[in-house]
């Protein structure tokens, strides 16, 4: 599995211990976030990761600003993209379950660093279930982009 990962000013720290938690678990991850002491933009960031997930060269994004807010709406604009916001273990393997999601977002303003990693855990362990049911609420989802 190969994950591209982006941040903000508010979270290049996080961002660092999500990846050497990532390559532990021996997944390889492209770094398109700002280093410590930068300034950036979280569209643009946004907009790097997703574009490594539409294109198929990664299999999943993860992106990280101060609430995971902006990222996630700037995420969603992207064609093909299904981007969460998760705060809670629950939602990030449901969402990866039932919506197929493809980036989760967070705020490392709003997660602990330990709750982080159980949120990337939970995104990157979990398929999608590939039910009808939930298959077909995706379609919708894809009509309403199209
Ligand atoms: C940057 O200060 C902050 O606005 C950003 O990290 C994020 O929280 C936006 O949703």
């Amino acid at each position: 599995m190969k994950i591209a990962i982006g941040n903000d000013h508010a979270a290049p720290e996080l961002k660092l211990a999500v990846i050497d938690h990532l390559k532990e678990k021996g997944i390889e991850c492209i770094d398109m976030g700002c280093a410590i002491g930068e300034k950036c933009d979280y569209p643009n960031a946004a907009k790097a990761v997703c574009e490594k997930v539409v294109s198929g060269e990664c299999d999943l994004g993860i992106l990280i600003c101060g609430t995971g807010v902006g990222m996630s709406i700037a995420a969603n604009k992207v064609k093909g993209i299904r981007a969460a916001c998760c705060s809670d273990y629950f939602s990030a393997r449901l969402t990866r379950e039932h919506n197929n999601a493809n980036v989760l977002c967070f705020g490392a303003r709003v997660v602990g660093e330990g709750t982080a990693i159980d949120l990337v855990d939970a995104f990157v362990d979990t398929p999608y279930s590939n039910e009808e049911r939930h298959q077909k609420r995706i379609d919708l989802i894809t009509e309403l982009e199209n």
